[in-house]
């Protein structure tokens, strides 16, 4: 880390500290804390200045930034690199192009606000500046085509672990991989793929991640969106969260073959148990989640006790008549 980066870190802590204490706490004299403080603002940044108190970042200064991702990340070799854009149509395009040109695997994509924000099946994903993380990873894994489908399903536990070592609160996830708090969606994923030129190699994937930090939702939203902060009274600094869910994928991505995410996965999985209805093609399911597999299939008891595994589309709750 570099004296600039370690320094904003330092003033993200949320308490003044004085100029002398920063240049002991980061081993550079005063005039190079000074010189440090002098650049960040140049880059935007907004730093209070009291006499007597010292340094702090403003709360108005609560934007992504490149740097500080970055200074919450101890091994650098975690992510290649990470872009951040003030608004963008949406990650997932901007990181699918950069992977078309070769952008390496854990090439991170993240933005303020997004104009065109992608959810599944077809739906748009609200994205209004400050209040939430909205983020895309590229990643290359070398896996069996048939093993990524579950790239998706590592990322919710990865994504679920993140929020949980921030908030402190309990996340579950309802298949395939939407993240709740209290019942209701915080996060959402969309994992987007490329096939190689001889189509049985993955190319690469982009996982894209939508996180409600913080924030209420308004009409039918409300019933089942939420956010983190909305939640548990705590809203986790969007910058270590980008950075603990990075850390989160590198530790569960390349557990997919053998299944090392799935203990976790499944212990959060909130569909099990419950009567519920899934769309497979044109035909419309009912019946009772009784589990996951080894694949990451939800597995449905129908009525007539012959079990489905449903690799994709979405499953709800039945609601009761
Ligand atoms: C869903 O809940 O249906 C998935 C939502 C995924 C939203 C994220 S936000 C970052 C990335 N960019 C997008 O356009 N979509 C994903």
């Amino acid at each position: 880390m570099n004296v600039k980066e370690e320094l904003l870190k330092t003033l993200a802590g949320g308490d003044f500290i004085s100029g002398a204490a920063l240049a002991e706490r980061l081993g550079v004299s005063r005039n190079a804390v000074w010189k440090a403080v002098k650049s960040l603002e140049s880059e935007g940044y907004v730093i209070e200045s009291v006499t007597a108190k010292g340094y702090r970042l403003a709360e108005s200064s609560n934007r992504l930034s490149e740097s500080l991702i970055l200074s919450h990340l101890q091994d650098r070799s975690m992510c290649s690199s990470v872009r951040v854009f003030d608004e963008l149509g949406s990650t997932n395009i901007t990181a699918k192009e950069l992977a078309s040109a070769g952008a390496p695997d854990g090439t991170v994509v993240a933005a303020e606000t997004q104009t065109m924000g992608r959810g599944r099946l077809g739906r748009s994903f609200a994205s209004p500046p400050g209040s939430g993380l909205y983020m895309s990873v590229i990643v290359r894994p070398e896996l069996e085509l048939q093993l990524c489908s579950m790239i998706t399903a590592a990322a919710a536990v990865a994504v679920a672990e993140a929020v949980e070592n921030l908030s402190g609160a309990e996340t579950r996830i309802k298949w395939v991989n939407d993240i709740y708090m209290n019942g209701r969606k915080i996060c959402g994923i969309l994992t987007e793929a490329s096939l190689g030129l001889e189509m049985h190699s993955l190319d690469y994937a982009v996982i894209g991640i939508g996180v409600n930090v913080s924030g209420s939702f308004e009409g039918e939203l409300a019933d089942i969106a939420t956010s983190v902060e909305a939640e548990c009274g705590l809203r986790p600094d969007r910058n270590a969260l980008c950075a603990e869910i990075i850390k989160g994928l590198r530790k569960y991505l390349p557990t997919i073959g053998e299944r090392g995410f799935l203990t976790e996965y499944r212990r959060r999985e909130m569909l099990t148990g419950s009567e519920v209805t899934t769309t497979v093609g044109r035909e419309t399911l009912t019946g009772k989640a009784v589990g996951i597999d080894d694949d990451a299939n939800l597995i449905v008891e129908l009525p007539d006790g012959t079990q489905r595994h449903i690799s994709s589309g979405e499953a709800n709750r039945t609601r009761k008549k």
